[in-house]
């Protein structure tokens, strides 16, 4: 935030590459310490507000379970529940919540809502998903990749879909750890043209690369990982039918993922339409790391608010 000075989650974009390498590498060591059930209650007496204007699973579920292993608390707050969903103001929201809690987590609709709140509030705000980007989710792809494939510089990955905050969040993530990005999204649902050419930029410093095509086999070819979303986000329901449309041919199924390198690595953030965007055959079959993925989640959003509350 600027006006506060403490330091956001919003983007990807927004943090360096140490950081984010940094975060990856705690993550790994917090979900070391879980697994071994060894304690780790850095955070103990902290506590997380999280505010809901749209649906979730994962992230509610993954940043309440997290706070509460690393010993603090977590306060989950449905927008319709609040004042917000009466008309108070976003900004007089953030300034009022600051003062309960030490971190604030946001899923809301435009990502100009996310940043009207950061600059309101006085404590660190993480974006839980916006129209725009969903970073905590693309922080946990990165580290499922990291894990399967043993790093990030030079891993292919193709994005079949829809240009939507997976796809941007996922440029700016492999723009900041040097994977090669490839996007199959239909014509006229292309990710933002801005985004797209801060990726390309930033990527060519790291090694990465940023391509967007209109054909998923050609993304696909020689790829090490494959990775879709649903075709209609949240708040886009009433365009289902001609996004159903649109997308025809986007579908990761056999034949698509035959194009891949042999040991592909298929993933999805959840929660996926079987026989619209993937196949049973490809989410459920032997390629796909996606209950890892979730998993994932739990311990990166642990690493990112030790980060945001310890500077650590
Ligand atoms: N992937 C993800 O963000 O899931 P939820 O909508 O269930 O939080
Ligand atoms: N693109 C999807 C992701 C859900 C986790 C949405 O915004 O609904």
């Amino acid at each position: 935030t600027i006006a506060s000075g403490t330091k956001d989650f919003l983007t990807i974009g927004e943090w360096s590459a140490t950081e984010i390498f940094d975060v990856l590498e705690k993550a790994t060591v917090l979900k070391n310490q879980q697994k071994s059930g060894t304690q780790h209650k850095e955070l103990e007496g902290k506590i997380l507000g999280m505010i809901f204007e749209k649906s979730s699973t994962r992230t509610r579920v993954s940043f309440e379970a997290g706070m509460i292993q690393l010993g603090g608390n977590a306060i989950h707050l449905k927008s319709d529940d609040l004042q917000l969903g009466r008309g108070e103001s976003v900004e007089d929201t953030a300034m009022v919540l600051s003062q309960y809690v030490d971190a604030l987590m946001i899923r809301t609709f435009g990502h100009d809502i996310i940043q009207r709140f950061a600059d309101a509030a006085t404590v660190p705000v993480i974006n839980g998903l916006t129209d725009m980007h969903h970073p905590t989710q693309v922080m946990a792809d990165l580290l499922t990749i990291k894990e399967v494939k043993g790093g990030l510089q030079d891993v292919k990955v193709a994005y079949i879909g829809d240009g939507n905050n997976m796809a941007h969040s996922f440029i700016e993530g492999a723009a900041k750890t040097g994977l090669h990005l490839s996007i199959a999204a239909p014509v006229g649902y292309e990710p933002d043209k801005k985004i797209v050419a801060a990726g390309e930029q930033e990527a060519a410093l790291t090694g990465g690369s940023v391509s967007i095509t209109a054909d998923p086999k050609e993304a696909v070819e020689h790829a090490d990982v494959i990775v879709t979303d649903v075709w209609a986000s949240m708040g886009q329901e009433e365009e289902q039918a001609a996004r159903m449309g649109a997308f025809q041919g986007f579908q990761v199924n056999e034949d698509l993922c035959s194009y891949a390198k042999q040991d592909y690595t298929f993933m999805h953030c959840l929660p996926a339409h079987r026989g619209e965007e993937v196949t049973s055959q490809i989410i459920d079959g032997s390629h796909s790391v996606v209950f890892e993925e979730a998993q994932n989640r739990l311990h990166v959003q642990k690493a990112i608010m030790h980060y945001l509350l310890s500077g650590k």
